[in-house]
Parts: structure tokens; sequence; C-alpha cells
């Protein structure tokens, strides 16, 4: 049946999985119907941090009901390093352990509890080593998982010595659990001569192949690894799917039957890398009205036990730590430490929100030393197309750290210090109108006027923007592929390398195809990536998975619609330029056809009825030893105001009101925009507020489970949560003039964290520390005198 077709892209159509999902009939990789002889295997964790792996005793374990055998690192056919990109991390612990969870090896057994009960009577004999387990050790050690980078522009040591005031501050900011929904899990099934199948929860269905083959010893085309969606990602399944993968197919391959891998929750915190933590050190100069003049900043990335994406991580947050503002004369050390922790990983912002907090806190810093408004400051500094003043020398310092950029002088205030130029700024107007909307001016006075007659009970507010490069830093994976079939009954599938972990990604790339072929949105189905179907994808990651992939998706419907509009052009005696497809109906100047009739004709005529579509994003380029050039396409922007309420003498908070504007382009989907915003803000609320985890002085993570971590529950999402969309399309040249939404409004949350420290300030008029996660503990700590 036709089905009369309105527009699908701009409107908020529903997430093509809503229904299965609410009804539980969405198959996630636990929900495949089993193969006969499916076994299930169990990690086998080091309870040390550091030491040396001197023996294993699996007797015990062998020996317990069910179970089929004991997979460790002498089992692996191929290379026993991971191929992951520093080829530091082995497959299994073999020779040392290095962090608490560590994974030694797998049981597999006839159950999962079989499996989980023998794991754990598994006995290793293990020689402690000493531990790195800070920060502060891992810098006092030079400690690193990869060299430290060094980005400077102009001369902050002089700009700092005539600045009219300076500051020194430091700062700790810490890590964060992914908590997806559904944990890590892996099945993996083996197919005839020595091939694979993998289902992966997995961000990049890629890896997981390039990481199975390689430890099995294979080639990439011997392995397929598929993903139709994950429960959550939030980058946690970037690169550490592939390792419940790798486990799976080892133990598969030994065994020669299907193996599935799920970890457990209190496992899953115990393995997986979490959000770096991140310390730093400043000093900042400014000017009588709180311009910065020049800044001097030390950040350390706690990286855990190897390298994973901490290099790319970091980097993104030597690129973030300008937020919406503009820094002449600044020196960034920025240090990749290695400790006997989990091996930290992407989480939603990719290092960027441990930029922006950093010099979000300097100018709430400032303001409160000079007695200024905070949002007055915060604008004053922002990116703008102002003469920037003339730069003290560009010279070096002339000493200790080798400096990798060249340091070039700005000319105006709309360079960035990694040298792009900020063409696509609103972020003077977004900030004025949100100020006006929210009446920040009037709340701020009344809350003032609250706090006099408050004496335990005291309420702060504050505005921080958001300014966040798109596009991979590493310019490679700024690529996508797509197949678009149209089926002889007019029905259509999408195809493309992106995977869906819940953000809509496969709804608008849908959306796109329909407008493409003038179809309905019901008439285009999308289906599970697949290594088989689009090779060589990135991770859906970096918020660029509609912006790459629904493009590639558009590209490979054009080129069908491109065949159809010429055959039926030739039908008419009309240009292939004049045929429309709208509305269900392709359109000629002479007739109106069905698109499921011209689909039909086209097939008999022998049309080709599918293709492929290739995106590559333009403009791009970045030199990675000196981080300077122009990595992001565009930039997306935002801005929050959040009120909040804290108890001074228990040091508990709230989150009363806040209210959002935000820019996502003409939006492809405005309901799935507003949901990302309202996730990406609280998950960010959780990083700063409640989300604590703990390590104790033998490097076990004590809080690995719901009862002592404590993410955002509906319980703590304000009454009074405004979002709006800012009513402009990209500037830039993207898919339906949209902007990519899905990592930029965490950092919204940030204003959440300047607001607590607005009311610690009415509390105690000195100088306001606050580290994070301001949980009750840091907050009363923050209002000692
Ligand atoms: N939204 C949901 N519901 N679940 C997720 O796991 N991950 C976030 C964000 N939004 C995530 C999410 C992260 S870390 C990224 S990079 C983007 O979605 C990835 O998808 P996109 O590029 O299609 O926006
Ligand atoms: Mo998102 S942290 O780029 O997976």
């Amino acid at each position: 049946m036709m089905l009369r077709a309105e527009p699908a892209a701009g409107r908020s159509q529903f997430h093509e999985s809503a229904r299965a999902q609410v009804a539980g009939a969405a198959t996630y990789v636990d929900d495949i119907p089993e193969i006969r002889g499916t076994l299930y295997a169990a990690p086998i964790l080091s309870g040390v941090a550091h030491g040396r792996l001197l023996g294993i005793n699996s007797s015990a374990a062998l020996a317990m009901p069910g179970v089929r055998d004991v997979i460790l690192a002498i089992d692996i056919p191929g290379d026993p390093m991971l191929a992951a990109f520093a080829h530091d991390e082995p497959v299994f612990a073999q020779h040392t352990v290095q962090h608490v969870g560590q994974v030694i090896g797998v049981v597999v057994a006839d159950s999962v509890m079989q499996a989980r009960r023998a794991a754990r009577k598994v006995v290793c004999d293990i020689e402690p080593l000493p531990a790195i387990l800070s920060v502060d050790d891992a810098l006092a050690a030079q400690s690193y998982v990869l060299p430290p980078v060094f980005v400077k522009r102009g001369d902050a040591a002089a700009a700092l010595a005539r600045a009219a005031h300076t500051l020194n501050g430091e700062l700790e900011v810490g890590g964060q659990e992914h908590f997806y929904l559904e944990g890590q899990v892996a099945y993996v099934v083996p197919q005839e001569q020595n091939q694979w199948l993998v289902y992966s929860s997995t961000q990049h269905p890629g890896e997981v192949q390039h990481w199975v083959s390689h430890a099995l010893g294979l080639d990439n085309h011997a392995v397929r690894v598929e993903c139709r969606r994950m429960g959550g990602g939030f980058g946690g399944k970037e690169t550490q799917a592939g390792h419940m993968a790798v486990w799976s197919a080892i133990a598969a391959h030994k065994l020669k039957r299907p193996v599935k891998l799920r970890l457990d929750r209190d496992d899953d915190f115990m393995i997986t890398g979490k959000r770096h933590p991140f310390a730093y050190e400043y000093t900042v100069g400014f000017d009588d009205t709180g311009r910065i003049t020049g800044l001097k900043l030390m950040m350390a990335a706690n990286c855990g036990f190897s390298a994973d994406l901490s290099g790319p991580v970091a980097d993104r947050a030597v690129f973030h730590a300008d937020n919406a503002y503009f820094l002449q004369d600044v020196e960034i050390a920025s240090y990749r430490l290695k400790t006997n922790t989990q091996s930290n990983t992407a989480f939603r912002g990719f290092g960027g929100p441990q930029g922006v907090i950093v010099i979000e806190a300097i100018l709430g810093d400032i303001a409160r030393t000079l007695g200024l408004d905070a949002l007055d400051v915060r604008k004053r500094n922002l990116y703008s197309d102002e003469l920037a003043a003339p730069s003290t020398s560009s010279g070096r310092t002339g000493q200790e750290k080798p400096v990798r950029a060249e340091p070039v002088e700005a000319k105006r205030r709309n360079v960035t210090h990694y040298q792009m130029k900020v063409e696509d700024n609103i972020l003077e107007p977004l900030l004025s109108k949100l100020e006006l909307t929210a009446q920040y001016r009037q709340r701020q006075k009344a809350i003032s006027t609250w706090n006099k007659g408050s004496p335990v009970i005291k309420r702060g507010i504050a505005i921080t923007p958001v300014k966040f490069g798109i596009s991979f830093t590493a310019t490679l994976f700024n690529q996508a592929g797509a197949l678009v079939h149209v089926y002889t009954d007019g029905s259509v599938q999408v195809n493309h390398g992106g995977t869906e972990m819940g953000q809509g990604l496969n709804t608008k790339v849908a959306q796109i195809v329909a407008d493409e072929l003038g179809v309905a949105f019901a008439q285009v189905l999308a289906t599970a990536s697949d290594t088989s179907k689009i090779p060589n994808a990135s991770a859906t990651a970096a918020s660029a998975g509609t912006d790459l992939n629904a493009r590639a998706a558009q590209y490979a419907a054009r080129n069908v619609r491109d065949n159809l509009a010429q055959f039926v052009a030739g039908l008419d005696h009309c240009g292939a330029g004049a045929v429309r497809f709208e509305g269900g109906e392709v359109i000629t100047p002479d007739n109106t056809r069905p698109f499921t009739e011209v689909v039909k004709l086209a097939y008999a005529n022998r049309i080709q009825l599918w293709s492929d579509g290739f995106y590559r994003t333009p403009k791009i380029h970045y030199d990675k030893t000196t981080l300077t050039g122009r990595p992001f396409y565009y930039f997306a922007y935002g801005a929050a105001c959040s009120e909040v309420a804290i108890d001074t003498l228990t040091g508990e908070s709230r989150v009363l009101k806040v209210d959002i504007l935000h820019d996502v382009g003409t939006s492809i989907n405005p309901a799935i925009d507003i949901g990302q915003i309202e996730g990406g803000f609280v998950q960010g609320m959780g990083w700063l507020t409640t989300e604590q985890l703990v390590w104790n002085d033998k490097g076990v993570l004590s809080t690995h489970a719901p009862s002592t971590y404590k993410i955002p529950a509906t319980g703590d999402v304000p009454e009074h949560f405004r979002i709006e969309l800012w009513p402009e399309p990209n500037r830039e040249d993207n898919v339906f003039g949209s902007k990519a939404v899905g990592e930029p409004p965490f950092m919204l949350a940030i204003s959440v964290f300047e607001a607590l420290k607005d009311a610690i300030a009415s509390a105690r008029p000195a100088r306001v520390q606050l580290d994070a996660p301001a949980t009750a503990e840091n907050v009363l700590k923050a209002l000692k005198p």
C-alpha cells in the first residue's frame, strides 16, 4: 500500500525502536535466540593493583559443576596483545597484573552462574609490586601512557608578569562510570571454515572485527560483526566492547562452540575504563574588568594502566580548554598519566568536558575575586571579531619544556589557541538571549535577597556557555558509507556504518533517506550495523554519527533517485532534472506516478534500484604533532542557566531550575534533539554532583554498584527544565542544515557546578575551593572557613 508522504525530516518522528523498546520487543545481544551448545564465559579478575603473576591454579574451578574450561593467555591463537592503537594492552594479563579487576582469563561453563562461581575459585599467585594510584604519584614518577603535549600561543609568562591581577588555583575533577543500562556483552558464533560471527554491543563494529581477527590470527574478512542496537554506550563501548568479543572468540575458538560473555554490573565497574579523572594547576592574569590576559595551565589526565583512547581524549581537553573564550597568551601542558587502575576511555564529550570545566572554574574565580558578575566576566572574554591587543613577544619562555606548537600571534579575538578561526560564532547573541529568557538578572537579585534572610539554605545561580568542536580530531575517521536498497514493492532499506545506542541515529538517517526519495518515513527501515555491509566504518562517536552517516545515506538514496529520474525522463521525454520525488509520487511536467509504480516499471526495465553512498567531511585538517589546524568542521553552541540550593549544615544540594538555549542548527528531529539535550545535561549533572568513584589504598574500586555509586534518578531532574532550540541552520553545509547534538549539551551541566560555587560564596565570602563531584562532603569541605 502506498502511504501519502509528508516530508519526514524536520519533524518529531518517533524513534524507530521506541514502540519495540517500551514493549520489551527490541532485541539486544543477550536477547538473541541462542544456538544449541552455547556456553557462557565469566572473567577471572586480578585482586592486586600491580604485581608479578607467578602462577594460576585452575584445578578447583575446573572441578566445579558445569565447568568446561579455563581460558588463559596461552590459548590465544594470534597476538597476545590487543590490536589497540598503542599496542600496550594484553588480551589477558600475563606475567604482570596492572590493576585490580584486570582480566587474567575466563571460565567457560554450561550456565552463566556456573561460570561466575567457578571464576572466583581460580587462584592466582601474585607477588605485589608498588602501585601508582594517584595523579600526584604518577606525576612525581613521570609515569606516562603517552608523552606529554605542550601547546602555546604568545608569551604567557610575560603576559602574567604584566597582568594587573593574577590568581593561582588548583582543581580536581573525578571520573565517571558510563552506567549504560545494557552492560558489556558479546556473543560469538563459529561459522564454517574458521569464520566467525560476532554479536557485539559496540559503538565500533569495525574495531571489534579488527581486534577479534587479530587475536585469532585471521584476516579481517573471516570475522563478521553485527550490532542492531546498544542499551546505551556513552563512549564506554567505543573501544572497550572489543574486550568481551575477543575473550569470547578465544574461548569459542578453543572449544569450537558458541560462547557468550555478559559482564554483571559489579564486574563491569571493576574491569572497564571510565571517564578520565583530571587534576589542574593554573596561573591566570586578568585586567580590572575580568578579561583574561595570560594563562598557564597544567592538566593531568589519569589514563589508567594503558593508553586506549587517552591520547585523543587528552588532546580534546586541550582543544576545549578555551571553551567559548579567547586566550591570547596561553601555555598549556597536558600530561597523560599511567596509574594502576582501569584503563580510562571515551565518555560523552571525550575530554571536552575536562577542558571546559577548568576555564569555567577560572572565570568564576576571577569574577568572585573582583566582585563582578560572573556572566559579565564570561561575556567579556568571548570570542569576537574585535582586534586583539598586540601580543607581548611571541618568543619562547626559553626553558624546560619542549613547545610543540609554533607560536603564532592572533590578529583578532576569533582565533583559537590551536589556530582555528571561529567563523560561526553565535556566542554573544545566544548568551544574551538566554540571559533574558531565563530572567537571569531578576533572579540573581531575588536570590541575593533570599540568601540574606536564609542562614542555612543558600541559593546560587550561574550561566555557562559551551562551544564544542564537531568532527573526529583524527581527520581520517571523518568518512562514512551507506547502502540504500529499494525493493520492488517500493519499500526501502537503509544500512550505514553507524550504530544505534538510543541517540536516534537510525531514525534521523531514515528521515533523510525518506525525503531524498520523496516517500513516507514509515516506508524506510534502518537495519543492523554489520561489517559485511559497510566495511571500515568509523566508531559512532564524536557526535558525528548523523553528520557522517545521514549524508552517506542521502548520497546513496540520491543515486537511486537519479537512476529512477533518468528512467522516467526517458518515458516522458523531459530532462532528468525536471523529475521531482515528493509525497510518495514521481512527478514530471506531463505525468504524476506513484513511487511504487515507477519502481516496478524500473525493475522490469533492468534499472538498478540500490546503491552505495560515501561521504567525507570537507575543510578539515590538523597536524597532530603540533595540535594545530582546523580539526573541526564547525562548532555547536549552547548555554544553560542553572539555579541550585545547598544546605550549609549537611552539604546536600538540589538543582532547582534549569533553562537551556542550545544550537542544533535546523533540527532533523526536534523531539530526539531535545531528548539528547535533556539526557546529556542530566548525565553531566551526575558527573559533577553525585557520581563519585572511590578507590581504596589497595587500588580497589569500592564504589562498584548502584548501592554506592549514585547516578541521577528521575527525582533529581529539576522541576523547572526548559529547553529551547537556537533558530538558525548550520552555517556550514551539513546534512539538512543540522548540527551534531550527542555530546555538546553534556557540558551545559557545568552551570550547575558554577551555581553551587555561587551558593557557597554567599555563605563564606573568601575564595571558593570546590572539587568535582560536588558531593555533600565536598560541598561541606568548601564551606569550611
Ligand atoms: N544517547 C543515548 N541515548 N545513548 C548513548 O549511549 N551516547 C552519546 C550521545 N548520546 C549516547 C547518547 C555519545 S558519547 C555520543 S558520541 C553520541 O551520542 C553518538 O551518537 P551520534 O554521533 O549519532 O550523536
Ligand atoms: Mo562519544 S564519548 O564520542 O562515544
